[in-house]
């Protein structure tokens, strides 16, 4: 009798186990801003691995600029924030899916904006040439025909894509993360890596033997980054927005310009 009042005991614990389980999946993510809004949680999209923009901090969570001003965002908008780490490259086709919106020292792309709409710009940006200090590449054509390297899915990417149009002995090499591009340019895999002029500003100073060119000598134009959103939702635009807007406002931006991006 015993043995079978505990073998009960723990069917019930397995349903109502199983229960919760399929009702976390189903609020994993809502379906639309009212949703959200009402059950009071954002999931923002992000790939940690972009300084000083989004890392993984010493605690094993993802910290930076954009986190930061995610979670100020979610305090305006009054919704608990909660961040997903994944590749750059699947951020705007998770959106509605695994994420609500996504912040990533995303550039604004007319490409991008076929599948998505995006806030107003935060941060003006611009791609940036990385190359071994004993290198002779200080032009857009000495670019042509080198094996340049950049992150996947990247702006970065699209430049390289465009020199090896115009000379077509160019290699191109596409990394998950663009620290590891780096570290083929340190290796001496590659002649050069395109990438935003942050984080490559914050890899150069972790190796002595690459330095960084600017994007003006290159042709590179300067970028908007701003917050991936869900096409046609006007209410979480106007919400993200006017936060933005408030964090702006009241000073937080600027004191989290000085933490994150002014001191790397
Ligand atoms: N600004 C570039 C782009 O939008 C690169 C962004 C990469 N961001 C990242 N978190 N890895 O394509």
């Amino acid at each position: 009798m015993k043995k079978k009042i505990i073998a009960f005991m723990i069917t019930v614990v397995c349903i109502l186990n199983l229960c919760s389980c399929g009702k976390g999946q189903e609020k994993a993510k809502a379906s639309t801003s009212d949703d959200l809004l009402s059950e009071g949680k954002l999931i923002v999209g992000t790939n940690a691995s972009f300084p000083p923009f989004e890392y993984i901090g010493k605690d094993g969570k993802p910290d930076g600029f954009d986190i930061a001003l995610a979670k100020a965002i979610g305090k305006e908008m009054k919704v608990d924030v909660e961040i997903q780490d994944m590749e750059f490259d699947s951020l705007v086709a998770s959106i509605g899916s695994k994420i609500d919106i996504a912040i990533a020292g995303m550039t604004v792309t007319n490409e991008r904006q076929k599948a998505v709409d995006f806030s107003n710009s935060y941060y003006d940006a611009v791609q940036c040439v990385l190359i071994p200090k004993d290198s002779k590449i200080a032009n857009h054509d000495d670019l042509k025909g080198k094996k340049i390297g950049s992150q996947m899915g990247t702006t970065g990417d699209s430049l390289s894509e465009n020199i090896k149009k115009e000379d077509d002995t160019t290699t191109i090499s596409t990394y998950d993360k663009a620290i590891d591009a780096v570290n083929d340019l340190v290796n001496g895999r590659l002649d050069a890596v395109i990438l935003d002029k942050n984080p490559a500003t914050v890899f150069a100073k972790q190796y002595e033997t690459i330095e960084v060119l600017n994007g003006s000598d290159f042709g590179f134009q300067t970028e908007h980054y701003a917050i991936a959103l869900p096409k046609k939702d006007e209410k979480l635009a106007g919400k993200v927005n006017d936060a933005l807007e408030k964090i702006k406002e009241n000073g937080t931006f600027d004191e989290l310009v000085k933490k994150y991006i002014e001191t790397e």
